[in-house]
C-alpha cells in the first residue's frame, strides 16, 4: 500500500486486464525497495482527457499510456503546455508520461529505445546494412521505423493493408522508406536483413499472419513485437528454418525501463527471474 510520500504511478489504456505493466514495475518497486506503487487505470476513450488532466492532483508523478490512447496522450499534454521530444511529435504517440514536480508534463515514447534496445540484446548481430522490412503503419510500427531509422537504417520496405498510412509514414520520415503493397508482402523479402512483424496480427484473439517465408534469407532476424503468444506462429516458422528470432516480451521490457528511470531516477536491471516472472503470468493467462 502507497503512503502519502510514496510516488505514484500508473497505466491507462481500455481494456487495461490484458497489460503486463504493473507485474513488471512492482518487481522493480520490490527489488529496489522503493515506496511507490503502480496501479492499472481502465479509461474508456470519453473519459481519457478529463482523467488525464486529473493525474497530478491526484498524486500521479508520471504514467504510462497504451491503447486506445497514445495519440490522444500527446494531443493533451500539448493541449495542457506539456512538452514532447521530436521524434515522439513525429511518431505522433505517447506511451510514457512525467508530470514534473515544477507542474511542467513531459510526454516520451520508449517504444523507440524499447525496439531498438531489445534488438541488440537478442540478436546482437544485427547491423543497420541491410534492408528491413517492417508489416504494419500502425503507432507501434511507426516507433519501429524510428528505431530504425535513428539507427542508420538506409532501406526500410514498409508493408501495410492501407496503403495511405504507408504515404504518411514516408512524408513524417524520409526517402529510406520504400512502399510496398500488401499483396507483394512475400516479394518484399528477398535480401532482407531483418523482418518486423509491428502489425497486431498473430496476437492472441486477432486474425493470423499469413505469410510464407519461403523467400527469407536463412540469416534474417526475425522480430514480432506481439508478446501474446510468446511464441508467436511467426517466430515458430523462423526458428523452425533455423532463422535468429526476437520476441516482443523483451521490447515491454526495455521499454518500461527508460519510463521507471524517469519516475525513480533508477535504471533498473533486466534479470532472467524478470522474464520468468513475466512469461509465468502470460501462460497463466493462456497467452502463450
Ligand atoms: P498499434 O498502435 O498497436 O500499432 P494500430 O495503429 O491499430 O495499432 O495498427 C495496427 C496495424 O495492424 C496496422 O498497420 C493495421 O493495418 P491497417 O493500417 O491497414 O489498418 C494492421 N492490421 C490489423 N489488422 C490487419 C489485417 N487483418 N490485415 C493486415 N493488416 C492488419
Amino acid at each position: 500500500m502507497a503512503t502519502e510520500k510514496s510516488v505514484h504511478v500508473g497505466v491507462l489504456g481500455w481494456p487495461i486486464t490484458h497489460s503486463c505493466s504493473p507485474l513488471l514495475h512492482r518487481f522493480w518497486l520490490k527489488q529496489y525497495g522503493i515506496d511507490g506503487d503502480y496501479v492499472a487505470l481502465a479509461v474508456a476513450p470519453e473519459a481519457f482527457s478529463q482523467t488525464f488532466a486529473e493525474l497530478p492532483e491526484r498524486g500521479f508523478s508520471g504514467v504510462n499510456i497504451t491503447v486506445p490512447h497514445k495519440q490522444t496522450a500527446l494531443e493533451a499534454i500539448m493541449t495542457m503546455g506539456g512538452t514532447a521530444s521530436g521524434t515522439t511529435r513525429r511518431i505522433g504517440a505517447v506511451n510514457t508520461v512525467i508530470f514534473h514536480s515544477d507542474g511542467t508534463i513531459e510526454g516520451r515514447n520508449t517504444d523507440v529505445t524499447g525496439f531498438v534496445e531489445n534488438l541488440k540484446e537478442q540478436a546482437p548481430q544485427w547491423s543497420p546494412e541491410g534492408p528491413a522490412v517492417v508489416l504494419g503503419a500502425g503507432g507501434a510500427a511507426r516507433a519501429v521505423c524510428a528505431g530504425l531509422l535513428e539507427e542508420g537504417v538506409k532501406e526500410i520496405r514498409l508493408v501495410n493493408r492501407t496503403e495511405e498510412k504507408i504515404q504518411e509514414l514516408m512524408q513524417i520520415f524520409s526517402s529510406s522508406i520504400v512502399p510496398v503493397s500488401w499483396k507483394n508482402r512475400e516479394t518484399a523479402l528477398a535480401e532482407a536483413a531483418l523482418l518486423v512483424n509491428g502489425t497486431s496480427l498473430g496476437m492472441a484473439g486477432h486474425l493470423p499472419l499469413e505469410l510464407s517465408l519461403e523467400r527469407l534469407p536463412a540469416t534474417t532476424i526475425v522480430y514480432d513485437i506481439v508478446y501474446a503468444p510468446l511464441e508467436t506462429p511467426l517466430l515458430r516458422a523462423a526458428q523452425t528454418r533455423g532463422n535468429p528470432v526476437v520476441d516482443g516480451l523483451g521490447m515491454l521490457i526495455h521499454q518500461a525501463r527508460p519510463a521507471f528511470e524517469a519516475w525513480f531516477g533508477i535504471s533498473p536491471e533486466i534479470s532472467e527471474e524478470l522474464r520468468a516472472v513475466l512469461e509465468a503470468d502470460l501462460r497463466e493467462r493462456g497467452a502463450t
